[in-house]
């Protein structure tokens, strides 16, 4: 007989999974889990503006989209978004969002070339790191010719993040990667790998209005609380 399809690791942690989250750093650092969507959705924004791609003509794919926090931001700005997650559990929360169900980690449920923008937040540290080129693979086949790639990640640089992970129930089987190895991925992919890496999560929320300009003068600097790495589909 064979063994059975283990459950989605997050249909474990998706009915309490704010709580779950819970840190006394994190919360220091910003009183609302929104806080960290919107700095997501604001580098996306910088980034589309600076490569010229206008999202109301676009297609947006979150892969690992879990509760849809990163959709629910963007989705309207977008001629069509949608998300796909290993979790049935966690997708409960998507209510009103197009998503779909991936029966296999290392499969996307959609058809070649159907995205201009395709993200994967937080989700490859969760992948152990001998499935990472296939899924890599995945985002690059679902691209379409000229499309943008962007991992973002925990940095496991930052001593802040390091401490966060360690004690955080979901990310118990987590093995954090560098920016340079989200780079290598893309590259093993196919596709091309933008120089533009971006640090960032330097400042909290209270400071980050007025920071925000030392922020940006830091992104190059391998030291935020996060990165986001970006690879163009030729
Ligand atoms: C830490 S959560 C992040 C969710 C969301 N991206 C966010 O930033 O809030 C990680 C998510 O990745 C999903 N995941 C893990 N492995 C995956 C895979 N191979 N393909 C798609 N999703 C995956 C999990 O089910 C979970 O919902």
């Amino acid at each position: 007989m064979m063994d059975p399809v283990p459950a989605p690791e997050f249909d474990r942690y998706a009915e309490e999974y704010a709580k779950l989250l819970d840190d006394p750093i994190r919360r220091k650092f910003a009183g609302e889990t929104a806080f960290f969507f919107e700095r997501k959705w604001e580098l996306l924004e910088k980034y589309m503006q600076r490569i010229g791609m206008l999202p109301e003509q676009s297609s947006w794919l979150d892969v690992g989209c879990g509760a849809g926090e990163l959709l629910r931001l963007g989705s309207a700005r977008f001629a069509n978004a949608a998300g796909c997650d290993v979790s049935t559990g966690m997708m409960k929360a998507c209510e009103g969002l197009h998503v779909v169900t991936q029966t296999d980690p290392s499969r996307l449920p959609f058809e070649d070339s159907s995205f201009d923008l395709v993200t994967v937040v937080c989700v490859y540290h969760h992948v152990e790191p001998a499935g990472r080129p296939a899924l890599t693979s995945e985002i690059a086949r679902v691209l379409r010719p000229g499309g943008t790639a962007c991992i973002i990640e925990h940095n496991p640089f930052n001593p802040a993040t390091q401490i966060i992970v360690r004690r955080t129930p979901v990310d118990e089987n987590a093995q954090l990667l560098t920016a340079r190895t989200a780079r290598r991925l893309l590259s093993a992919a196919g596709l091309g790998v933008d120089q533009w890496t971006s640090y960032f999560l330097y400042f909290p929320q209270k400071m980050y209005r007025k920071a925000r300009g030392i922020e940006a003068l830091l992104e190059k600097v391998p030291a935020g609380g996060q990165y986001a790495a970006f690879g163009r589909k030729r």
